[in-house]
């Protein structure tokens, strides 16, 4: 792995006396209004928030669990509107000065393997970063479509996946690697994305 400027050279985030402390909606609304001021972004991180919410709901897990995994998506980008070259790093430490549960910051930590020089390791880690690249591909398949989500099949974004010049900016290497550390197969990845994103409250 090349050495990148965005590692973080960190292993461990947060404490593990926060397990379990969550910032309330209101408060994430607030910090992402804040640091977010990019429509697009904003779009992008409540997408992803809900797909990690939708996700963590179908695995029948607690109110609390999926809590985390919602905030974990919601905010893994917040500081690469106005601090790309700090991105993640400052969200990581603004979580952590709040005081906010480990498990939340780790993810955030490790939603981009080669960039930031983190592995995911939870399930948690593994489906944000299987959820980021791709929520973004399957949103920019929908803008183009009359129909948007409506009848949007799974070979539909394959085709897409395939040809390079669409959504250029989407590594597929990371849609790849990301499906594949999350043992799901991708075109099962792709139904989920395609079943759930539309119902995202964009607000
Ligand atoms: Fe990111
Ligand atoms: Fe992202």
């Amino acid at each position: 792995m090349e050495n990148n400027p965005l590692f973080l050279n960190r292993s461990s985030f947060g404490n593990a006396l926060h397990i379990g402390n969550i910032l309330s909606e209101k408060e994430a609304k607030t910090l992402l209004n804040d640091w977010v001021k990019n429509d697009k972004l904003q779009i992008h991180m409540k997408q992803v928030g809900h797909l990690m919410k939708a996700f963590a709901t179908s695995k029948g897990y607690g109110e609390l669990i999926v809590q985390k995994w919602y905030l974990a998506g919601l905010l893994h980008d917040a500081d690469w509107d106005q601090w790309p070259d700090q991105h993640c790093k400052k969200i990581i430490e603004e979580l952590e000065s709040r005081q906010i549960d480990p498990e939340i910051i780790r993810s955030i930590a490790s939603h981009g393997p080669r960039y930031f020089g983190v592995e995911p390791i939870s399930e948690m880690d593994k489906m944000l970063y299987a959820f980021d690249e791709l929520s973004g591909f399957v949103h920019a398949y929908s803008l183009m479509r009359p129909e948007g989500y409506l009848g949007m099949e799974v070979k539909g974004v394959k085709k897409r996946l395939k040809d390079k010049t669409f959504a250029a900016q989407v590594s597929r290497e990371d849609v790849r690697d990301g499906s594949e550390r999350a043992g799901i197969p991708l075109e099962e990845l792709i139904q989920f994305v395609i079943s759930n994103q539309g119902d995202a409250d964009l607000n």
